[in-house]
């Protein structure tokens, strides 16, 4: 069985950068013709000058057989000035500012303590149309992790549509079932992405038989409601809700410690996991408009014209790849996967 789509984009993904680039931009570029790169390296990057550098060290990694895009982000601070985003609109590389509370989440130190005091910065997007990109969790210790997402909305996001009507936002690899209604019920200049791994797995999988970091990212893994929810949504074609991997490389032995990081790798077999998930709830045939259509008229890109096949053609995921001096398990080592993107060759495993 075969099935032929629109050539898909990521409107998600964390490359890293460094000798971590060598392994992963590869694997991102043979699945996807463009992605939003997010900004969270050590440091961070902040200026358009900075996301112009490290554009050109993601490019550098990219096979020559193929073509690839990656869309540039800058990382919003409590310092960012209207004067950047005009930069930023201007270099045409710049496709969102992302917003990380400060200790939300992996590399989010220098995120946003206060976000009122941006609104002369949120006016700038807002006027030249350039997206706000949200991690949406409060970073609140005495909110359950479980909640962070639903409590963000009420606390944060719903407060800041209401002062920046016009800001284009994407809420980023939602998990819940009240971010899905909140999006649903939001206006057009709302849009959201959703990972693969959160419509393959419940919370039950960070447990299966003991702890298992592989399975741990933020927002972590929710109930299974909120895992239907989310299917659902993808399932009826709803037309501001598309792919956004998160796929999060870290080196093995940065998750297999006792303060493990967050971050699921998924780029190794993006589509093929997605695929798997649409199937198992009679949806496969959505999986275009989400992986290749959605995500570039929300980011009023052109949708790309090359079409990919996947194939029903069962192949095992490797324990392991090569990543950053040493080893990254990607989502579903050791398992079965029944689809299978044909196209140029597979990468080093350890
Ligand atoms: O699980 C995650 N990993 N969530 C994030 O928000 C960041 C990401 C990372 O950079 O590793
Ligand atoms: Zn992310």
């Amino acid at each position: 069985m075969h099935l032929k789509i629109t050539r898909p984009d990521d409107w998600h993904v964390h490359l890293r950068d460094g000798d971590a680039l060598k392994s992963v931009v590869p694997m991102t570029a043979r699945q996807f013709a463009r992605a939003i790169v997010m900004p969270n390296l050590v440091p961070p990057v902040t200026t358009t000058a900075q996301a112009q550098a490290y554009r050109a060290r993601i490019l550098a990694e990219v096979p020559g057989d193929v073509a690839f895009t990656p869309l540039m982000t800058l990382y919003l601070t409590d310092n960012t000035d209207p004067g950047e985003i005009e930069r930023a609109q201007a270099s045409r590389i710049v496709h969102g500012v992302k917003l990380y509370p400060a200790g939300a989440t992996t590399n989010s130190e220098s995120g946003v303590t206060d976000l009122t005091g941006l609104d002369t910065t949120l006016d700038a997007m807002a006027e030249c149309g350039l997206p706000l990109l949200v991690h949406g969790e409060v970073t609140d210790a005495g909110v359950d992790i479980f909640d962070r997402e639903a409590v963000f909305l009420e606390r944060v996001l719903s407060p800041l549509l209401d002062r920046h009507p016009k800001l284009r936002i994407v809420l980023e690899h939602i998990t819940t079932e009240q971010a899905v209604r909140f999006v649903r019920d939001a206006p057009d200049t709302v849009a959201a992405t959703i990972t693969a791994h959160h419509l393959l797995y419940n919370r039950n999988a960070l447990f299966r038989g003991g702890i298992r970091p592989h399975h741990y990212c933020l927002p972590i893994l929710k109930r299974e409601q909120h895992r239907e929810a989310l299917l659902n949504i993808v399932a009826s074609g709803h037309p501001r809700f598309f792919l956004g991997t998160d796929s999060a490389p870290h080196e093995r032995s940065a998750k297999e410690t006792a303060c493990g990081c967050a971050g699921i790798f998924t780029a190794h077999a993006a589509l093929e996991l997605y695929a798997t998930a649409l199937e198992a709830c009679g949806a496969l045939d959505r999986l275009e408009g989400f992986a290749s259509h959605f995500g570039a008229d929300f980011y009023r890109m052109p949708r790309n014209t090359a079409s990919v096949t996947l194939m029903k053609d069962p192949w095992t995921v490797p324990d392991r790849y090569r990543f950053d001096g040493g080893a990254v398990i990607p989502l579903g080592a050791g398992e079965t996967l029944t689809w299978r993107l044909l196209g140029p060759e597979s990468h080093s495993t350890v």
